[in-house]
């Protein structure tokens, strides 16, 4: 068997991508949650694991430096790159979402102001319903936009709804739902088949063991 490189985003996905390998004793021990380790290899020494920013996942598996990535439906979304999806994880769920005050009435609006973390989603779902929308691109604590009037709504993903809840906000449309999602480098599918498959029925088989 070939070696792979599995590119994983730090934190949660990376923890929870571990446990339902290790289900099916592929062992990184030396992974811990607070590593500051960029590169660890499974017990075996055939896995390596390469651990990345979320939306640089696309990017390393799209150029063939990693041959598997696992990463958020959203971040695919925004940015779609030339891959194969080939399993959704079932974790990290969330929804993405168009948020604002609970009084916002945005179709009375001429124009709506949106700040997001997700410009292209947010464009093509304003153009899909034909409002005329401008983006505002932001990189994190999206919810302050509203509040202190930067912007009239925001898309943004919501999980447990807390971030909108402490900060007087409510889900005004939803966009789609999103979950972690499996891709593959499509040259290193074709070049690493057996090894890429034997990665996918680890995951699928993992996975059903953990729920
Ligand atoms: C994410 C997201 C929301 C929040 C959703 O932000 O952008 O703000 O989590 O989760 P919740 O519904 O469970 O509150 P994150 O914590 O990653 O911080 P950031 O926006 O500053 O990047
Ligand atoms: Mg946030």
């Amino acid at each position: 068997m070939k070696e792979i490189t599995l590119a994983l985003a730090k934190g949660r996905v990376a923890k929870q991508t571990l446990a339902i390998l290790e289900e099916m004793s592929v062992k990184f021990s030396e992974f811990t949650e607070d590593t500051r380790k960029l590169v660890i290899w499974d017990d075996s020494k055939k896995v390596r694991l390469i651990l990345v920013k979320a939306v640089d996942v696309p990017t390393y598996v799209e150029t063939g430096a990693a041959d598997i990535g696992i990463v958020g439906k959203d971040v695919i979304m925004e940015d779609a790159k030339d891959v194969y999806e080939l399993l959704d994880l079932e974790i990290s769920r969330c929804k993405i979402a168009v948020a604002g005050f609970p009084e916002e009435e945005m179709e009375k609006r001429s124009s709506i102001i949106v700040a997001s973390k997700y410009p292209n989603i947010a464009k093509r779902y304003f153009e899909s319903k034909g409002r005329q929308a401008d983006i505002i691109k932001l990189n994190g604590s999206i919810e302050l936009a509203p509040l202190i009037g930067m912007s009239h709504v925001i898309v943004d993903i919501v999980e447990t709804g807390n971030t909108l809840r402490e900060n007087g906000l409510v889900v005004l449309e939803e966009i789609a739902e999103s979950s972690a999602r499996v891709i593959a480098n499509k040259a290193g599918y074709a070049t690493k088949t057996e090894e890429v498959q034997k990665m996918i029925k680890q995951l699928r088989e993992g996975m059903a063991k953990i729920n």
